[in-house]
């Protein structure tokens, strides 16, 4: 029977963890200071800022008694100023609703500004040895990955199982070393870019290795919905059979490329038969609206089709009349040649 998460981690952490950061004392206020400090940025970055802090404001009452732009000079470089903002009012807090010292359930610990669940977790595991589990953004990938849970990890519902999923792993003792390691693991072992699988202690039943989904797992945020926009193409013949064509500008969508002629909507249609062959021409839908995505918005196409007798003095080098086969053999864009596919 393959040993609990926990029963892995724990020796992992205390051989090849960290155990020398200037933080791991067990002193809520150094706790409480350096997690919100990690909470956007790195170790390395963090530790020069923790000292010079910790130097300036030795503890939790030196804190709330300062000028909030000592404070902000203090955090300066560190960046997300309302970090400094919420540690100030905290130790406020600490200082009017605990009496200086600092609650040691992770309920109370969340109610301070800028300490959400997981933080308020760290800090009562690290300080006092409280069963609370973590779930920062490292912790997300680990978990993820080694139960192989696809979506988006901040989305309400993953973050729903994630939550539970890290609350039934929690072991019975040593939660300081056990949090320590899932945040280790995170940064240093299942990097979110190549993740040395080798030096894992939980291989032997992870998912995203099984199934070889490493880099697929955590699923990346949704990208935001792109801006729509709408154009008529227009596929227009002549009794022989032959398309209308316009090469579009060098620069620019589909620079360069043939495309057939465009119009706003029916009516910038007419107008546009109007201007390049005197007469109207009556267009019919050439199948269904599809949309064509660019990177940088959503384009839904109307196809029309509409058949002339006479093409009137059109050549010049921009615009031609070309045969199916010899229409093909240009540079397309994609929905043209699809359009053209379904026009024979
Ligand atoms: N990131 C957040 N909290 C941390 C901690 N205590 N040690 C290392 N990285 C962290």
């Amino acid at each position: 029977m393959k040993s609990s998460l926990a029963a892995r981690l724990i020796p992992w952490q205390r051989e090849y963890g960290r155990h020398d950061l200037p933080w791991q004392v067990a002193d809520p206020y150094y706790v409480w200071l350096s997690e919100v400090m990690l909470q956007q940025t790195q170790v390395a970055t963090v530790i020069p800022y923790f000292l010079r802090f910790i130097e300036r404001f030795p503890d939790v009452a030196s804190l709330a008694a300062a000028a909030p732009d000592d404070v902000l000079a203090a955090w300066s470089g560190l960046g997300y100023y309302s970090r400094a903002r919420n540690l100030h009012r905290a130790a406020q807090e600490v200082m009017d609703r605990f009496a200086g010292v600092f609650p040691s359930s992770p309920d109370e610990l969340a109610q301070l500004p800028g300490v959400g669940r997981s933080t308020a977790a760290a800090i009562a595991a690290f300080s006092f040895g409280a069963n609370a589990a973590i779930l920062d953004g490292n912790v997300k990938r680990v978990l993820t990955r080694w139960a192989g849970i696809s979506g988006w990890p901040s989305e309400k519902a993953v973050e729903n199982r994630l939550w539970q999923l890290a609350e039934s792993l929690l072991p019975t003792g040593n939660v300081d070393a056990y949090t320590q390691g899932l945040m280790d693991l995170g940064s240093l072992v299942c990097t979110r870019s190549k993740p040395n699988c080798k030096a894992c202690p939980l291989t032997a039943d992870c998912v995203a290795l099984a199934t070889g989904q490493q880099k697929l797992l955590p699923t990346p945020k949704p990208r935001k919905a792109l801006p729509e926009r709408h154009t008529v193409l227009l596929l227009i013949r002549q009794a022989d059979g032959r398309i209308l064509l316009e090469r579009r500008p060098p620069t620019g969508i589909w620079g360069g490329l043939w495309s057939l002629p465009e119009a706003a909507d029916t009516l910038s249609a007419a107008a546009l038969c109007q201007r390049l062959f005197g007469f109207d021409v009556d267009f019919d839908p050439a199948g269904a609206d599809f949309v064509h995505v660019f990177t940088h918005f959503r384009l839904t196409i109307t196809p029309l089709s509409g058949r002339i007798h006479q093409a009137g003095n059109l050549a010049d080098s921009h615009t031609g009349w070309f045969g199916l086969a010899e229409a093909r053999a240009l540079g397309l864009p994609a929905p043209v040649r699809r359009l053209l596919d379904i026009a024979q």
